[in-house]
């Protein structure tokens, strides 16, 4: 057990008014660090809990990815003894409302990995105390809340709405992302009887200007499935369109652009490499397999989930393409993939096109590099692969370099000596010799 609250630098001295709200954020990851920061700058007195040593550590050492405005909250989260962070989940039971948002993956199947929330609301559950308020964030299917929250805190004897108070409200912070502040994005929120939406509806406001109230937390769980399938079948639309458009010898992205320009009743939506982190490739099979046990299929969406799960071979199929045009047998090739992380911005590899791509050029004997500042090495094919800066490559360029991922500032200037650029982002018009996927 780690109580980083004796540590001298994160003592619990805080700033904030001791009759503010105290609230626990059970998992500080990409979801809940920024949502433990946020309810800082609202004024809750705030501990954090996380059963990762390491990364708490990390968190007290400044070392993880976050936006600059966030890195700046943390630095003065740490300074002024705002944040108290912890691996004891026993913690939990002081806290006026505690918010959670740990992992929901899924498996090599496509299963849900259900391991982190089983565990994180039973240690909830049995450290929750009579007038607290739960609030359930981490993506997951319809009846979760119900199941793993409502139920046993009933087992207990507890009476929901009365004793505690239970919700479901999606997390939907976009990592990376910095055009619209966190603070800004409106939460939905689902709560067993009113009373629990009304006190979610609380704790939420703390961090957010906006609350939209639904009728239950299933009502609340499916929305943020229906969110993350709305992306994925979008994303598997437009890259058929990027595929036709090709063959049409036309530019998608002027397509886009120009339908973009219509004001109601169109969304633009990119096409790529195919789809990472821990939303679109993971959310839509959360929704798919919950719909097995009824014996109830959808087509469209299990047609874009395969469509986009084959984006990376399509890649891969490409790069070879132009080797072959240029007379290079794969396993004398040498390529690049320039940005590895899953979009621009974030050091977030997990469930990255870029490994799959890496791993299938390895397989076909290419000697493969990488090149992303953000990322200092990945694991692929059960190995380290360390990344390469461009100066690396330059005295002797690759044959093909295949852009994966265009992080903000970072020029291409060095590709010219590169004779192929393998455009996946479809937006990178400054690379030279550019070939769009
Ligand atoms: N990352 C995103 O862009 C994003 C956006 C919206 C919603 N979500 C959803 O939010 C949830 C969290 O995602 P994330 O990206 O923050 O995950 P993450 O892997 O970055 O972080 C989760 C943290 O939870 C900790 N944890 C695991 N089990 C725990 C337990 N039993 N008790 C305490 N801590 C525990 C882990 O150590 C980790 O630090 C998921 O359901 C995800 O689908 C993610």
């Amino acid at each position: 057990m780690t109580e980083l609250r004796d540590d001298p630098r994160t003592i619990a001295h805080t700033s904030v008014a001791e009759d503010s709200m105290s609230v626990a954020v059970v998992g500080l990851g990409y979801v809940g660090l920024p949502s433990a920061l946020a309810l800082i700058a609202g004024s809750a007195r705030v501990v954090g809990v996380d059963v990762s040593t390491d990364r708490l550590t990390r968190i007290r050492a400044m070392d993880v990815d976050l936006l600059p405005s966030d890195h700046a909250r943390l630095r003065r989260a740490l300074e002024l003894h705002e944040l108290t962070l912890t691996d004891d989940p026993a913690v939990i039971s002081g806290a006026d409302a505690v918010i959670i948002c740990v992992p929901t993956p899924i498996d090599e199947h496509l299963t849900p990995d259900l391991r982190a929330l089983s565990a994180a609301c039973e240690s909830v559950v049995s450290n929750a105390r009579a007038g607290q308020t739960i609030v359930l964030t981490s993506t997951s299917y319809v009846g979760t809340t119900r199941d793993m929250l409502i139920a046993p805190l009933e087992e207990r004897g507890m009476t929901i709405g009365t004793d505690v108070f239970v919700a479901f409200s999606p997390e939907r912070i976009d990592p990376g992302n910095s055009s619209v502040s966190h603070d800004e994005v409106p939460r939905v929120v689902g709560g067993q009887t009113e009373e629990c939406s009304a006190r979610a509806a609380a704790v939420l406001a703390l961090m957010t200007s906006r609350v939209h109230t639904v009728s239950s937390p299933e009502a609340a769980e499916l929305t943020k499935l229906y969110e993350n399938t709305f992306r994925a079948v979008n994303i598997a639309l437009v890259n058929e369109l990027a595929d036709v458009s090709g063959v049409l010898d036309l530019q998608v992205t002027e397509v886009i652009d120009a339908a973009a320009t219509k004001p109601y009743g169109f969304m633009p939506f990119a096409p790529g490499p195919g789809v990472g982190g821990h939303c679109i490739p993971c959310d839509p099979h959360y929704l798919l397999w919950q719909l097995r046990t009824h014996r109830v299929s959808m087509p469209l969406v299990e047609s874009a989930m395969r469509d986009i799960a084959e984006r990376p071979s399509r890649v891969v199929q490409r790069a070879r393409d132009l080797l072959a045009s240029r007379a290079i047998p794969t396993d004398s090739a040498r390529v690049v993939v320039v940005g590895v992380s899953y979009k621009p911005g974030v050091e977030d590899v997990r469930e990255s096109p870029a490994l799959e791509i890496i791993e299938r050029l390895q397989d076909l004997g290419v000697e493969v590099h990488y090149v992303d500042p953000y990322v200092p090495h990945v694991r692929v094919h059960g190995h380290e692969l360390l990344g390469d800066s461009p100066d690396e490559l330059i005295g002797r360029p690759p044959d093909l370099a295949v852009l994966h991922t265009r992080h903000p500032e970072t020029g291409l200037e060095w590709l010219a000596g590169v004779p192929l650029v393998l455009d996946a982002t479809y937006r990178a018009f400054d690379a030279p010799h550019r070939v769009a996927v």
